[in-house]
């Protein structure tokens, strides 16, 4: 964050200073909720959790750097504290743990802090990007760190921080060394977005697809494009809505925005575009950018067809921010995804790969993840397994997405499914692949990760592709991390 002092931060967030002998002292560093990773000059913020209270910790805080701390109450340590009476909670989400709003209140304090220092850097030549959708904002906001980094200093979220908490935390890392920062928005409501991008306004916004991830909170596909469009209505007239033309929601967001849009994808009109695109044998699309005049070629280390419009929407971004199509291109060959969980390919030393794409899971993504195992398969004849466990907050369509899904596996060809769960959802994929084909006994229910490990021990063999999908409450991030670290598998590979 800018430097600033604690009688300016209170001013700002409409706090007062308790404990604090000298309200000229500065915060020099960035702003932490875990007391073990405060540094000198930062400040901590105290906020409420599932088994501790951040105010509990505000002494050990102080005592590893901390120059003040951003509570609810005092805390007999020098602190800026706020309330819910003289803060707007209601603009801040709602927070886990929070029962006395509390915690909405910091929260709150935070946003307001975040967008005075991110107003501050703007002034001075920062550029914000924003980019939301249903699936794929954590792979390309990667992917943007990646092609921006060749010009200038990059901030972006760990993983997907990517709320009310995790977003200002983010743009408060930004500091006057900053050229881009980077934010992952996301939504389990209408005005989500919008009250993120008043957090830090974004003037380039990206937005990837509108699916069903979160159907059960938003209702309706129509809801989910009116919330996510949020992030191109805050854009100002001089700024760069970055539109997906192959998702027809998101292309119909051009009315939405005062910005200039800048299309992308493989449709024939888009203006920055793919074409001939092709996957290796681990699901690595090769393709040709096509972007202001020039035609390169692309060959992206992730995995997938979909990280394709990913690519694309990144390419736009460092495009509009000044870089040259071939940068952009070796930038993406050479980008990783950083998150963890996410199309990891390995392949193990008795040739069986394992996908793990454990960390969340809504229909796109698993239709995207299945189509990436069969293509994996598909030169070398090479047995495909999916297990696949249960998708989360789908709602009332919860039933018909995971039959669809059973379904789409038996006619991609998958050979093996194992479906991991006890609930009517994990019930109803295996039933649509039971429904489905000629392939009946190929689909296994199991209860729980135990038995399907028991399965894939007793069954797989060298040269077998196995995908692990699920939503992250499931854990079946254990069924990979076993197959990875299975005695046996020898020295695993990551490709
Ligand atoms: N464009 C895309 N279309 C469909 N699936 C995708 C796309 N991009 C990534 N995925 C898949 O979706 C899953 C989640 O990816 P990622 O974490 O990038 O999305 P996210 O939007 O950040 O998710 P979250 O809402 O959980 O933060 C992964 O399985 C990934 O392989
Ligand atoms: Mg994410």
């Amino acid at each position: 964050m800018i430097e600033m002092t604690l009688r300016e931060i209170a001013d700002v967030v409409g706090g007062t200073l308790h404990d604090v002998p000298d309200p000229a002292v500065t915060v020099t560093g960035a702003v932490e909720f875990d007391s073990r990773r405060i540094n000198p000059g930062d400040m901590f913020l105290a906020l409420p959790g599932e088994h501790a209270d951040g105010h509990d910790f505000a002494a050990t805080a102080t005592a590893a750097g901390a120059v003040a701390v951003l509570a609810a109450r005092p805390v007999g340590v020098p602190a800026i504290v706020v309330t819910p009476q003289d803060t707007a909670p209601s603009r801040a989400m709602a927070l886990a743990h929070d029962r006395d709003g509390s915690g909405a209140a910091v929260l709150a304090a935070l946003a307001k802090l975040a967008r005075v220092s991110v107003d501050r850097l703007v002034a001075d030549g920062l550029t914000v990007v924003g980019v939301t959708g249903s699936s794929g904002k954590t792979s390309t906001k990667d992917l943007l760190a990646s092609v921006l980094a060749p010009l200038g200093p990059v901030v972006a979220p760990p993983g997907s921080f990517n709320n009310e908490l995790g977003h200002p935390w983010t743009a408060l890392r930004a500091d006057a060394d900053t050229k881009f920062l980077v934010l992952e928005l996301s939504a389990r409501g209408p005005g989500h977005i919008k009250a993120l991008t008043e957090i830090a306004p974004p003037t380039i916004g990206v937005v990837l697809n509108v699916g069903t991830a979160h159907l059960g909170e938003f209702g309706s596909r129509e809801a989910i494009a009116q919330a996510k469009g949020e992030l191109v209505e805050a854009l100002p007239p001089s700024g760069v809505a970055v539109l997906n033309a192959d998702d027809p929601n998101v292309a119909a967001m051009a009315t939405r925005t005062r910005a200039r849009v800048v299309t992308v994808g493989q449709s024939g009109t888009a203006e920055v575009r793919a074409t001939d695109v092709v996957l290796d044998g681990d699901a690595r699309a090769r393709f040709t950018l096509h972007a202001k005049g020039s035609q390169v070629p692309v060959r992206l280390a992730v995995h997938g067809e979909h990280q394709v419009g990913n690519a694309l929407s990144a390419a736009a971004v460092a495009l509009e921010c000044g870089a040259d199509p071939e940068t952009v291109a070796r930038a993406l060959s050479d980008a990783r995804i950083a998150s963890a969980h996410r199309m990891d390919v390995r392949t193990r030393a008795d040739g069986v790969t394992v996908v793990n794409d454990s960390y969340n899971a809504n229909p796109d993504s698993v239709r995207a993840a299945l189509k990436a195992l069969v293509s994996m398969a598909k030169e070398t004849d090479r047995r495909t397994w999916a297990v696949l466990g249960e998708m989360a907050e789908l709602g009332e369509e919860s039933v018909i997405e995971h039959d669809r899904i059973g379904r789409l596996a038996v006619r991609l060809d998958v050979d093996r499914l194992i479906v991991v769960g006890t609930g009517r959802p994990a019930h109803a994929l295996h039933q649509g692949a039971v429904m489905e084909g000629s392939w009946g006994e190929e689909s296994i229910l199991v209860p729980d990760i135990e038995a399907a490990i028991a399965v894939l021990d007793d069954e797989i063999a060298a040269g077998d592709v196995v995908l692990v999908k699920a939503s992250n409450s499931a854990g079946l991030w254990a069924v990979a991390q076993h197959l990875t670290a299975a005695p046996g598998a020898g020295t695993e590979a990551a490709v």
